[in-house]
């Protein structure tokens, strides 16, 4: 599990930490990652080398990565510098024609810093890693806003095509992509893009496995949440949050619902958090996912080893009644399971006898890494929907030590002589165990 006790080394955490990466390092193999940020990152160099860094570690592990940096900041003081007003209409920045030069002065020199960054990191590890050089062209298309409200936008554009070939075979050339916020027409005239919007359509585009946000961090945020949590936040949030974080999460939705599987949002000044984001099972930031993260389902051949974790150290201390693996295999067709990210975390089992119409539950069990969170309440109700379903009319258990928690859910005790003949003749008096029933 990542959850590391206080009471092991460093040597220990270090194997516990090298462990639970693997998988992921493995996972991660081939993928394509969009990683997003805005010029406010490279405004911090002493933690943005940090950054570069991990990016470049993420590479050589063999993820694919295009970088996507914008360049508000660095816009903004070029604009100050050559006495020009920032424009804004609804959000968006208009780009007059006069500001082109100094859009494209903050632009490329942002651009040149981080290839300058990339290129030092790259030599550093060259020859041990995949990643061999960093690559910028063309691939994005743009195409002009326009006029809004009758305010015309001028050379603030959007997102027209994405090359999406090209970008493919620099990636499996080894590079790393590195496309800014400006784009070009087909006639050749430069656009200004929202970086939000271009990672959005890149991700989109290319099929990203993940698209992944920089981001200032913002506190108590979740670290997984579904898409309706996060228009939900939007749409009633108290808290005002950055312009910059908003769109992350409006783009966030929009890729989500577009297939793109995850997205991330990591706090950019966070050291190492982009790291434990994708090598640990909690990740540092939040996760958003059209795909449920963590769900309770029906338990198959490859949960046994989960389920045997759980429960094992329950059978030690005598909590719950020692079963063999043979056993467990034979009754699996009454297990179900919460898959969490591949992971077994909790489970439960259901005993029906259907004669008598009840149905025992057992081996209720939730990691401690994730008690508290309302999950074994969530198993209890899947499994009285199952009951319902099988005609069941009520559920009992028997228990030593967690008598309180039942009674919260609605259980009440019961005595033996009222259990079906056969789970009598299995009753053990040394055990002692307290009889409640529930009904459904
Ligand atoms: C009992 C268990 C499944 C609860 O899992 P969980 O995911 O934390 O449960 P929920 O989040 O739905 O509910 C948590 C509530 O149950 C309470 N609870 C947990 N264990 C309890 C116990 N032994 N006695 C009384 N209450 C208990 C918690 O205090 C919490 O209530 P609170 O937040 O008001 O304080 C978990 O503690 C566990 O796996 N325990 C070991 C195995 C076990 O005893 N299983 C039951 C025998 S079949």
């Amino acid at each position: 599990m990542d959850v590391a006790s206080p009471l092991l080394s460093s040597q220990q955490i270090l194997v516990q930490g090298l462990r639970n990466a693997v998988p992921y390092i493995r996972e991660h193999d081939g993928k394509v990652f969009v990683l997003a940020f805005g010029g406010e990152a490279l405004d911090a160099p002493e933690r943005f080398s940090q950054v570069v860094r991990d990016v470049v570690l993420l590479a050589d592990l063999g993820a694919r990565l295009v970088l996507v940096p914008g360049a508000r900041p660095q816009i903004n003081r070029r604009l100050t510098q050559a006495g020009m007003a920032q424009k804004f209409h609804q959000g968006l920045r208009i780009t007059e024609f006069e500001m082109i030069d100094p859009v494209t002065e903050a632009v490329g020199a942002l651009q040149f810093d981080l290839l300058s960054w990339l290129s030092t990191r790259l030599s550093m590890s060259s020859g041990s890693g995949l990643a061999q050089r960093v690559l910028t062209g063309n691939f994005v298309t743009a195409k002009p806003m326009g006029v809004i409200d009758g305010v015309d936008l001028g050379f603030t554009g959007s997102v027209r095509r994405v090359d999406v070939a090209g970008i493919r075979d620099a990636l499996g050339d080894g590079s790393i992509v590195v496309q800014s916020n400006l784009g070009f027409s087909p006639t050749g005239e430069l656009y200004n893009l929202r970086a939000e919007e271009v990672a959005e359509a890149l991700a989109v585009s290319l099929g990203a496995d993940k698209l992944i946000f920089l981001t200032d961090p913002v506190d108590n945020l979740p670290n997984v949440m579904a898409l309706n949590e996060v228009q939900n936040l939007l749409d009633h949030t108290v808290t005002p949050f950055s312009d910059e974080f908003r769109l992350h999460l409006e783009s966030a939705i929009r890729a989500c619902s577009r297939g793109v599987d995850r997205v991330h949002l990591v706090d950019r000044d966070d050291d190492g958090a982009l790291l434990v984001e994708l090598f640990t099972r909690d990740g540092s930031g939040t996760l958003i996912s059209s795909e449920p993260f963590e769900k309770i389902r029906a338990a198959s051949l490859n949960d046994i080893g989960g389920i045997v974790a759980l429960i094992e150290p329950l059978e030690q201390t005598g909590v719950l009644v020692r079963r063999s693996r043979e056993q467990l295999e034979l009754e699996l067709d009454r297990f179900v399971v919460i898959e969490r990210d591949g992971d077994v975390i909790g489970c439960a089992a259901l005993y029906p006898y259907p004669e008598e119409s009840t149905a025992e539950l057992a081996a209720l069990v939730v990691h401690p890494a994730y008690q508290r969170g309302g999950r074994a309440g969530r198993l209890l109700s899947f499994l009285e929907l199952r009951a319902r379903a099988a005609q069941l009319s009520s559920l009992f258990l028997l228990s030593t030590q967690t008598m309180a928690f039942f009674k919260e859910k609605g259980f009440v005790e019961e005595s033996l002589a009222r259990l079906p003949a056969e789970r009598q003749a299995l009753y053990n008096f040394k055990r002692n165990s307290k009889i409640f029933k529930k009904c459904l």
